[in-house]
Order: structure tokens, then sequence, then C-alpha cells
């Protein structure tokens, strides 16, 4: 029961007022666009993050996503995750992590599924544009 409340309360929080909602220009050059979607359900969510490219770190990040409860707060509890962390270790992020911080069931876990994945297109597009940025150790990254 006490699970089941928490799944409820964070899932809400975060869906009922999800932080850094919106979007950035897609054509600056500091700023990596993931777009992904659910194939499970067709959800789709866009991340976009804007990197300090004196230390590699994600000054800003804004999502968009037209999807579930679990979606928007699992993209939500992402954007206050990946502020201010390296481009590398945000990389690192699991799905399973988010899932555990808002208590998802498992029928809720490809939401978060969208999440790891948005903050790794945003990242692998950050790195197109900026090759010089990527790390030489992680080039299928
Ligand atoms: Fe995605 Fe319901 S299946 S909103
Ligand atoms: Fe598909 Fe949540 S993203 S049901």
């Amino acid at each position: 029961i006490s699970t089941r409340r928490s799944y409820h309360e964070k899932v809400l929080d975060h869906y009922s007022n999800p932080r850094n909602v919106g979007s950035m220009s897609k054509a600056d050059t500091d700023v990596g666009t993931g777009l992904v979607g659910a194939p499970a359900c067709g959800d789709v969510m866009k991340l976009q993050i804007r990197v300090d490219p004196t230390n590699n770190t994600i000054s800003d990040v804004k999502f968009k996503t037209f999807g579930c409860g679990s979606a928007i707060a699992s993209s939500s509890y992402l954007t206050e995750l990946v502020r201010g962390m390296t481009l590398e270790d945000a990389g690192k992020i699991r799905n399973t992590q988010i899932a555990q911080e808002l208590c998802l069931p498992p029928v809720k876990l490809h939401c978060s599924m969208l999440a790891e994945d948005a903050i790794k297109s945003a990242i692998s597009n950050y790195y197109i544009k900026n090759p010089t940025a990527r790390p030489a150790t992680n080039l299928a990254g």
C-alpha cells in the first residue's frame, strides 16, 4: 500500500507540475535534440539539452512529451537529474533508475525507457553537431 501511494505521489507531482517543459532553438550549435518514440504505445518525447562546452556539462534542459502520465513524470524527473551533469554521466542514466525513483509498476517501465532513449538521443545529436566534444573512448555512443 505504501509503494502504491508513493507511486501516485511522485508520479502525480511530476505529472501535475512538470519541471522544465518547453523547447530551445534546434539550430543553436550548443543544443542537442533528442526525439524518440515508444514502440509499445506510440508516445513521443522530445528532450533538448544545452551544453556548456568549457566542461561538457548540461547547463539547461527542456522537454515536451506527448504521452501518458508516467512518460511525463519520467521526463520531468530526468530533466532535474541531468541538469549540471557531464554528458558522459548523463549518458549512463538507466531507465531502471528513473522507474525506481518514481516507483513505476512493470507495465509502465517502457515509459521510463522513453526518457533514457531521449537523453541518449539528445547527447548523440549534440556530438554530431560538435564532433570534437565527443570523448575518444566513446565513439560508438
Ligand atoms: Fe501512451 Fe496511453 S499508451 S498515453
Ligand atoms: Fe507509453 Fe507511457 S509511454 S504508456
